[in-house]
């Protein structure tokens, strides 16, 4: 019989939490929507306890999606599951995904518990969860390094204080498909209850493996895959959901197995979450790549000009890539401007809508073809903004190849206009300076790079900067046809974001 497979999204948890890929609760928002659409079973939308912002965030993302499961992280301490209790209240279905570690090396040197500490904890937590919500998941944290027979013991007995998900992660992303088969079909066979509950994968791909486990996993049994859009995640990252799904589906001989997820909604789901974490996919990553369905090879486009079949083995249109197309222009009105955004995967009204519409009738001014990627990449810019602490009023640069560059910068905050100017070693190095400056504040940049939207030499630049404080690395894009004045909104963006989370406390997961 075919098997429905749960995907659980935590690219608003375990995504979210890498490095640049962190979120404002709008963006969050947003994602989540398209989570919806793209049918997975359960989002993972944060970690209540982390910071008010996450926790507000999950707290919007339960009022308004109502089909799939909100979920919310939480160690296996009772303040953190009272937290992920209150932020998930209002969803119309939910789960409590509390976890501790279960491997000698972290109860060791991480928790300094003994076993059966972390047993008694791991069934108080599951025992706390259940008197808030029906549906709770445990975790033990690297399941992939922990002594077989204790995890069967933990499992066992958290299934009987009331887990409904019990959740095998390779938090570090260490066994092989033939190790990770291998321990799911152990636990099936040891843990008491197992048959009542989901049993759920969650890997992380520090050797390239998290999709082969996670496809091992299921052939031994489980019913759940954690997974993330573009597998963006800690480190290495985690398990791509558009990789199992296409696994399943394609390979369907093989897994016996489907999922509730809507196909062509795929691509969309994935240029929505590179275009506001601005962590672009490689072009050869799988499904999602810009060249995951070209063909460059004379003998592979013979091939496929005879029959598909020859070298595809996937459709395009599947995951609903389409070629993109000239879809408005400057005489197109607002009602079609929307409808396209909602074709696109976004919900926008009343400001957001009016925002977005100007800077679409100012780019269709100057620019003869207005794409959707254009459009994509507009509306990216220019709703997920989060708190514009510092807004920009204008920028000024003069460069070329006899004079040292110049920037002028005026900004306002809290109503007030500051504004300066400094020159730098090339345009971009005196806009930064400039602002630098004007802040009163040197930012540690680490990254900037800049892509065109489209062919053409009218084309939208798109500028995403990295910039880091302490442990925290924030990601600013813009996007205009003008790159310098793109380069000035990303980074005004990151510096945004920054200052906004510098109002919260942030804990660790793993703590
Ligand atoms: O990788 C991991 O172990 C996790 C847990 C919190 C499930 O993300
Ligand atoms: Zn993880």
């Amino acid at each position: 019989m075919t098997r429905t497979i749960k995907i659980f999204d935590t690219t608003l948890r375990d995504g979210e939490q890498s490095p640049g890929c962190s979120m404002n609760k709008e963006e969050k928002l947003e994602v989540a929507t398209q989570l919806e659409k793209l049918g997975v079973d359960i989002i993972e939308a944060g970690f209540a306890i982390s910071s008010k912002g996450d926790f507000e965030s999950i707290e919007a993302i339960a009022r308004k999606i109502k089909k799939p499961v909100i979920c919310s992280l939480a160690r296996a301490v009772p303040k953190d599951i009272d937290a992920a209790a209150d932020a998930i209240a209002h969803a119309a279905r939910r789960r409590i995904h509390t976890f501790i570690a279960t491997s000698p090396i972290h109860m060791e040197h991480k928790l300094r518990m003994t076993p059966d500490q972390v047993l008694e904890n791991a069934v108080a937590a599951v025992k706390r969860a259940k008197s808030r919500v029906e549906e709770v998941e445990f975790s033990c944290e690297d399941a992939g390094r922990s002594d077989r027979a204790f995890l069967a013991r933990v499992f066992s007995e958290v299934i009987k204080a009331g887990a409904t998900t019990i959740n095998v992660p390779d938090t570090v992303g260490y066994l092989s498909p033939d190790e990770f088969g291998d321990l799911i079909r152990y636990l099936m066979n040891s843990v008491t209850g197992i048959d009542s509950v989901d049993v759920s994968v969650h890997c992380h791909d520090d050797l390239g493996l998290a999709t082969a486990n996670s496809l091992a996993g299921v052939l031994a049994g489980a019913s759940q895959i954690e997974c993330t859009i573009n597998g963006i995640g800690e480190r290495a990252g985690n398990t791509a959901l558009e990789e199992v799904v296409m696994g399943i589906h394609t390979r369907n001989d093989l897994y016996n197995a489907t999922t509730n997820i809507s196909l062509k909604e795929i691509m969309k789901s994935s240029r929505m979450v590179q275009n506001i974490t601005g962590s672009f996919v490689q072009p050869n990553k799988s499904i999602v790549g810009a060249n995951a369905f070209a063909h460059e090879s004379g003998i592979h486009q013979d091939g496929v000009l005879k029959a598909k079949r020859t070298y595809e083995i996937m459709d395009a249109e599947t995951i609903g890539l389409s070629e993109a197309k000239l879809v408005l222009g400057k005489h197109s009105g607002r009602h079609a401007f929307s409808q396209k955004l909602k074709e696109l995967g976004y919900e926008l009204d009343g400001d957001d809508l009016n925002k977005a519409f100007d800077r679409f009738k100012l780019v269709a001014d100057s620019k003869k073809e207005v794409s959707d990627k254009d459009l994509e990449s507009l509306v990216s810019d220019e709703i997920y903004q989060g708190d514009e602490i510092f807004r920009l009023k204008y920028v000024q640069i003069v460069a070329g190849n006899t004079t040292r560059p110049i920037a002028c910068v005026q900004l306002t905050v809290d109503g007030e206009t500051i504004e300066g100017s400094q020159t730098g070693a090339g345009p971009v190095d005196a806009i930064f300076q400039t602002i630098d400056h004007i802040i009163q504040e040197k930012f540690n940049l680490l990254d900037f790079s800049i892509h065109s939207v489209t062919g053409g030499t009218d084309a939208l630049g798109e500028v995403t900067v990295r910039i880091q404080d302490g442990g925290n690395i924030f990601t600013g894009r813009g996007s205009e046809l003008d790159v310098l004045v793109a380069s000035t909104k990303a980074y005004l963006h990151a510096i945004n974001k920054m200052v906004a989370n510098r109002n919260e406390t942030r804990v660790k997961p793993t703590l």
